[in-house]
């Protein structure tokens, strides 16, 4: 959906719909909803006095200009009780609103900045919350529905097939499907206009907030489109070769530095673990780099953010039941987190040093894969007695982290659907934090409040879960011996703890990567959670 910003007001605004909102118990419509109340002939008073309309968050009723509105739909968002609202109620209302207006048939819809007048909020978060929210929203994945697209086409029978062999490096695999970005608003141009959202703001004072506000929506929502891209599409194509790819058409994009290394010099650079998961599969690894470094900033201790890619989790050795195997495509929903989080990070040309590693693998049982009991060396020396193929995803983040130690990071974040454990300990309200450090956990907590991207802090005692992992062979092991669902979550924390010494914080997003329902904004499949959280975390940098 393309963005415009005009000065207007909205019951001038040329479009197929204009959306307008009412706060729940209202039964007197003011500032731009009370015009065009006025407009339509007091028919929203009507529409309130018959109690057809409560104005709850997400909840909209379309009715008709009639000639009184320039446009010939009006929608009615509801914005829930004033008591309480703020931005996530702006997102909800807008996505609901505008997917309204789009289910029929609308292709240029204007929309009121939710909040900004009565509501009381900042004009630039409130303009960043309404174009964020119907953005995401009308996000839809159909890359693979025959009807379709052709973007989809080249996906499914375009470079894939062949088998991607080792060591020939970077960008060679699906190149140009890497990065959707500014691409996906092309798909649907042949037959119909395209969509169009237009933000209408009547007061002139106000105008240049909401214009920057609305830029920011449109570069955070491009982010968490390519993070949900990438996650939507299934393992054989979202490949790490694929993943190495959209890095490089992304750095291109941004001018961004990126790296990927494959199989041979994962091995030679000493990520014995990561290359342990890599070992089952044919399909070789990659090691993802992406670095924006704006003039200035390249001397800096760069904010890194790291993100497990597990292309396929089959659990290898110690296979998962075949019961909703399928889902584990999205294993690499944090790499893909990562490269979302990068692509909105050069949209909004933030004056940070940032760099997105991603460790990316299948996790596959074949003869030449790792085996319960063995013993492998992680990149920082510590040498890991791997009970379980299945935890594979702290093995690939070992390295990741190891790597991240040599670049003097100011903090790192890692996202890892690392375990069921966590789905079973906070379902999809929020990600688990395990920080090291108060300071950055108060942060990420403040960005996950403020993008609805909540965070839960677990605890990292030593005692006993540091001890529980400890091995008898070698320095650590993979899983406690004990159940996985006790204390599962926890473990692969203090795991991963093994390989930091900065100010880190690991978000397991194994609940909320996926799915997430009851919520307008966030369609099935693929939520690209954390983008919004971690670009929200850096911008308050
Ligand atoms: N990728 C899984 C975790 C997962 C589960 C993600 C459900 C999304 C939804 C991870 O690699 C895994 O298999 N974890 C094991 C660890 C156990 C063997 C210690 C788990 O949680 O069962
Ligand atoms: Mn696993
Ligand atoms: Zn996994």
């Amino acid at each position: 959906m393309r963005v415009e910003v005009i000065q207007g007001a909205i019951q001038d605004a040329a479009a197929d719909a204009v959306v307008v909102n009412l706060f729940q118990g209202v039964s007197e419509p003011g500032g731009a909803t009370g015009a065009v109340d006025a407009a339509l002939g007091g028919q929203i008073r009507d529409v309130l006095a018959t109690g057809d309309f409560k104005g709850k968050v997400g909840e909209t009723l379309v009715l008709y200009g009639r000639g009184g509105v320039a446009a010939p739909r009006v929608v009615l968002a509801g914005l829930g009780p004033r008591d309480g609202f703020g931005l996530e109620a702006v997102r909800r209302a807008s996505a609901a609103a505008v997917k309204a207006a789009r289910d029929r048939g609308a292709a240029r819809v204007a929309t009121i900045v939710h909040g900004a007048g009565l509501g009381g909020l900042d004009a630039a978060a409130a303009a960043e919350a309404t174009v964020e929210g119907a953005l995401m929203g009308t996000y839809t994945f159909d890359a693979y529905k025959s009807d379709g697209k052709a973007r989809g086409d080249r996906d499914a029978r375009g470079k894939r097939g062949k088998p991607d062999h080792d060591e020939k490096g970077g960008a060679h695999a699906a190149g140009e499907d890497g990065g959707e970005g500014e691409d996906r608003q092309g798909d649907a141009a042949s037959e119909a206009p395209a969509p169009t959202l237009v933000v209408v703001e009547h007061d002139a004072g106000r105008l240049e907030a909401v214009r920057a506000g609305a830029a920011a929506g449109e570069a955070v929502a491009a982010g968490v489109a390519l993070a949900r891209d990438l996650a939507n599409h299934p393992g054989n194509v979202a490949t790490p070769a694929y993943l190495a790819a959209a890095a490089e058409a992304l750095g291109a994009r941004h001018g961004m530095r990126v790296e990927s290394w494959g199989r041979k010099r994962i091995a030679k650079e000493g990520m014995g673990a990561l290359a342990s998961v890599a070992a089952g599969s044919e399909t070789p690894p990659r090691f993802i780099v992406v670095e924006h470094a704006p003039p200035g900033t390249e001397d800096d201790a760069p904010y890194v953010l790291a993100g497990k890619a597990v292309t396929f989790d089959s659990g290898g050795i110690s296979i998962k039941s075949g019961l909703r195997m399928g889902a584990m495509k999205y294993d690499m929903a944090g790499g893909a987190a990562v490269l979302g989080a990068m692509e909105a990070i050069g949209r909004l040309g933030l004056a940070r040093r940032v760099v997105g590693l991603i460790g990316a693998t299948e996790n596959l049982p074949s003869g030449t894969a790792t085996k319960p009991g063995d013993i492998v060396t992680a990149r920082n020396g510590t040498t890991i007695e791997v009970l379980n193929t299945d935890a594979e995803g702290r093995m690939v983040l070992a390295d990741v982290l190891s790597y991240a130690q040599d670049l003097g990071p100011a903090a790192v974040v890692d996202l890892a659907t690392l375990t069921g454990a966590i789905v079973i300990a906070l379902g999809p309200g929020a990600a688990g934090m395990f920080p090291n450090d108060d300071g950055l956990a108060a942060a990420l907590e403040a960005a996950g409040a403020a993008t609805g991207e909540r965070v839960w802090r677990m605890p990292m005692w030593d005692d006993p879960y540091a001890g529980m992992i400890k091995s008898d062979v070698a320095d650590i092991k993979n899983t406690a011996d004990a159940s996985p669902a006790a204390a599962g979550a926890i473990f692969g924390a203090k795991f991963l703890e093994r390989f930091v010494a900065f100010p880190w914080a690991h978000l397991d997003i194994a609940a909320v990567a996926w799915d997430a329902k009851d919520n307008p904004y966030l369609p099935k499949g693929a939520t690209g959670w954390g983008v919004r959280l971690l670009v929200a975390w850096l911008r308050g940098r």
